[in-house]
């Protein structure tokens, strides 16, 4: 039976119901509604709506719902309940019978989906930033175990000085901090209770609303009734920082994928995160990035669509806002299974050290040194910089690199070079001249790696 038939004499029309119920995703807030239903009877003890007897007996019957859904929460998917709340209301009027149905005294589904909705967030939160560690801890880890590799970096995707991939891992682990921090910064802002609300003016029960909410573990409660049942800004906020997150997952991918390339040839994914092609038997495919990088666009729909979906809403609760839980549940889903493959293709990465290091000698990255060698000489470094570019014209015509021009034909660019040039030309001093915090030298990258464990804690 629906929850709300009393004002209704015609039946339903079928298409509008299935159009209409939520049951099919928001079955999964299954867990967050008896706890919050739990709580919600309590309240009603303090207020005389319930005496305690009655509020074991249904906090009792309750619980016993809360292992049953835990045990098998797709099994809710074969009822016809309209909603999450509907389901768990009859569920316990089945149950515990007349009783159950005091349940929602001075409640309504509109405060009661959005603590429902927070509870489930907050829990996806604490999921997230455990994904998050264990991706920076592999990042870290891998940082460590190849410090010495060296390869080029790149601009404009063209060669542009040496680094090394150690310094790449942790060029990742900083953007996975950041998105640490905004999950954090997010849960700050959302861990404020709605329970209370009512539809949108308020309970007309005079219960504790700080007491409620310090029982469902949230920090607060919010301060406006009509906001509460309203705010769906929570929601927003995650599915931006899922997409920064992805954002952030995307670009890592690429770069794998480009390093995994015959062309690059700087790694080799493992059998366990590739795949074949049905025709060309030599391919083995980096699909696991390439999802990855593919299931960005999602979750940027997400978001988009969450903010279209809410703009323009009049307060207070509209269903549009239903619309809210499939984009969330699945961008979140999305960006946690992400990061899970993430670590995996990084845990098995194999590195092809010399190969990297030869790219990396190759394509003139070793010219800002060239132009940092005159500068030292008291030549003005703009003037350096054209008289190194001329060297690299010269050196490409004899399809050299710069350091196997001879002294005497370097002299020619610049009468000021001497023989003690070559020593600056070689990957290991292109690498230690970047002494500064956050440069690529290697006691600056060491330094690095121990500060990252150390936030880390491993
Ligand atoms: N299924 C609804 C949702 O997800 C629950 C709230 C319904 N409220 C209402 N007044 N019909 O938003």
């Amino acid at each position: 039976m629906a929850l709300w038939g009393g004002r209704f004499s015609q039946m339903v029309d079928q298409k509008f119901k299935s159009f209409n119920d939520s049951l099919r995703f928001d079955y999964r807030l299954a867990e967050q509604d008896i706890i919050g239903s739990v709580a919600w009877s309590r309240a009603l003890v303090t207020v005389g709506i319930l005496s305690e007897l009655e509020q074991q007996q249904l906090a009792h019957a309750l619980n016993l719902l809360l292992e049953e859904v835990r045990a098998a929460p797709e099994a809710i998917l074969a009822s016809d309940a309209e909603d999450i709340h509907s389901w768990v209301e009859q569920r316990l009027i089945e149950k515990v019978g007349n009783l159950g149905k005091k349940l929602h005294t001075g409640r309504s589904r509109n405060d009661q989906v959005a603590t429902d909705l927070k509870l489930w967030c907050k829990i996806q939160i604490a999921n997230l930033l455990s994904a998050l560690r264990q991706l920076q801890q592999v990042l870290v880890l891998t940082a460590q175990a190849n410090k010495d590799v060296i390869m080029p970096g790149y601009t404009h995707l063209q060669r542009a000085q040496p680094v090394t991939f150690a310094h790449w891992c942790l060029a990742y682990n900083e953007m996975l901090s950041r998105d640490e921090s905004r999950l954090q910064d997010t849960l700050k802002r959302l861990d404020v209770s709605p329970l209370g609300a009512g539809a949108l003016a308020g309970t007309a029960y005079a219960i504790d609303r700080e007491q409620l909410a310090g029982w469902l573990g949230f920090a607060t409660t919010t301060r406006n009734s009509l906001d509460s049942v309203s705010d769906r800004d929570h929601v927003l906020e995650l599915l931006s920082d899922a997409a920064i997150g992805m954002i952030h997952l995307s670009r890592f991918a690429e770069d794998l994928i480009f390093f995994n390339t015959g062309e690059a040839g700087f790694i080799e994914l493992s059998d366990r995160v590739t795949s074949g092609s049905s025709l060309m038997p030599q391919k083995k495919n980096p699909d696991a990035l390439e999802l990855i990088r593919g299931k960005c666009g999602r979750v940027q729909g997400a978001l988009i669509g969450m903010m279209m979906t809410l703009k323009g809403l009049p307060l207070a609760y509209n269903k549009d806002m239903q619309e809210d839980k499939a984009g969330l549940f699945d961008a979140l889903d999305t960006w946690l299974d992400c990061m899970h493959i993430a670590a995996l293709v990084l845990d098995d990465i194999q590195l092809k050290r010399s190969r990297c290091c030869e790219a990396a000698q190759q394509g003139y990255a070793n010219a800002t040194e060239l132009a940092d060698y005159l500068v030292a000489r008291g030549i003005p470094f703009r003037e350096a910089h054209h008289i190194v570019g001329k060297a690299v014209v010269e050196a490409i015509r004899q399809k050299l690199p710069l350091e196997a021009l001879t002294l005497a034909q370097l002299q020619t660019f610049s009468p000021v070079i001497g023989d003690d040039v070559y020593s600056i030309l070689t990957l290991t001093s292109c690498l230690a001249q970047r002494n500064v915090k956050g440069g690529v030298a290697p006691n600056q990258v060491s330094q690095a790696i121990i500060d990252a464990k150390q936030r880390l804690m491993i």
